[in-house]
């Protein structure tokens, strides 16, 4: 069985510090732009990013890249800064620079190279981070992947290693450092997910870190693509006669529950397109 319905992008996010809290973000930077931002009134989501420093994983393509935009697109003039992290460096250069391109200087973008399915890379992380990047405020766990249609007793060792060290060792550490058909490896991967992320909430109950989870139904990225080894026309045969959701999607999904009142707490979300009844029930036109 194919679960496409899984946990994708963990949301952590932090209080805002009271200094932070006090600092007037256009003040500070951007004074071309205070004049004109001075006379627009901000949204209540804009306001909330104002001054917060947010990381998002796996954001050189699919639902992360598109995170990347919408907090981008929500909060241009609010002083956010926003880390982009994943192993393709120049992609991440070139998606900084598009956001650029899009909202202009107001939200500084920080592209890193970032396997997280490196243990010592992760731990090196915060601190290799510029100062003015440290403080995060928000953690969109989104890296992942699922390599293959195997089942069980068939499943490349290789494939197994990559999803669990990716999936879930990947997240974790991640976590603690910043403060389908034939599926059966990459369920478990994401049941894993799921039990650390409801763990982590009670773990954290006393405090106003706020765990929230977004998983997506049928979305079409590079998923696809990667489960087939690159082999794009397995890729496009998921989507066949389907309408699937795109990365966009999930983007405002995942913005939407960073930017609530600090007491609201998403703790769960799954978002499917309207064709999709649930985990591998997709209704494909003219069948
Ligand atoms: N698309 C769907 O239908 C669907 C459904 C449910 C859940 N999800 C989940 O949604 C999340 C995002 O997937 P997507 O659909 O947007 O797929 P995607 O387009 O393939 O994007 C995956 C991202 O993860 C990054 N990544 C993979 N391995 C990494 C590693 N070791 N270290 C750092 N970054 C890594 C990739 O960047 P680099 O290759 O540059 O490292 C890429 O930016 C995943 O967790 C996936 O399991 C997707």
């Amino acid at each position: 069985m194919f679960r496409t319905a899984t946990s994708t992008a963990r949301i952590l996010t932090r209080r805002r510090t009271t200094t932070s809290a006090t600092i007037n973000p256009l003040l500070h930077h951007h004074h071309f732009l205070s004049q004109r931002a001075a006379t627009m009134s901000s949204s209540a989501a804009a306001k909330r990013l104002a001054g917060k420093t947010i990381v998002i994983t796996g954001a050189s393509s699919g639902i992360g890249r598109s995170t990347a935009f919408e907090f981008a697109r929500t909060a241009p003039n609010n002083n956010l800064k926003l880390v982009l992290t994943a192993r393709r460096i120049e992609t991440l250069h070139v998606v900084a620079a598009e956001i650029r391109a899009e909202v202009g200087d107001g939200v500084a973008v920080l592209p890193f190279q970032l396997d997280v399915s490196k243990p010592d890379e992760v731990r090196a992380f915060v601190s290799a981070l510029p100062a003015e990047f440290r403080d995060i405020h928000v953690l969109v766990n989104n890296a992942g992947l699922v390599k293959g249609v195997a089942q069980a007793p068939a499943i490349a060792e290789e494939d197994i290693d990559v999803m669990f060290k990716t999936n879930v060792t990947g997240l974790i550490n991640m976590t603690q450092a910043g403060a389908v058909r034939g599926g059966s490896i990459y369920c478990a991967t994401k049941a894993a997910v799921r039990s650390f992320t409801e763990s982590l909430r009670k773990e954290l109950v006393a405090t106003r870190i706020r765990i929230m989870g977004v998983d997506p139904g049928q979305v079409e990225t590079e998923f696809s693509v990667v489960r087939f080894y690159g082999d794009k026309s397995k890729a496009d045969a998921v989507y066949a006669g389907c309408e699937p959701l795109t990365p966009e999607d999930i983007a405002e999904v995942v913005v939407f529950c960073a930017t609530r009142r600090e007491n609201v707490v998403v703790a769960d979300t799954l978002v499917y397109p309207s064709h999709q009844g649930g985990a591998g029930v997709l209704h494909r036109k003219g069948t």
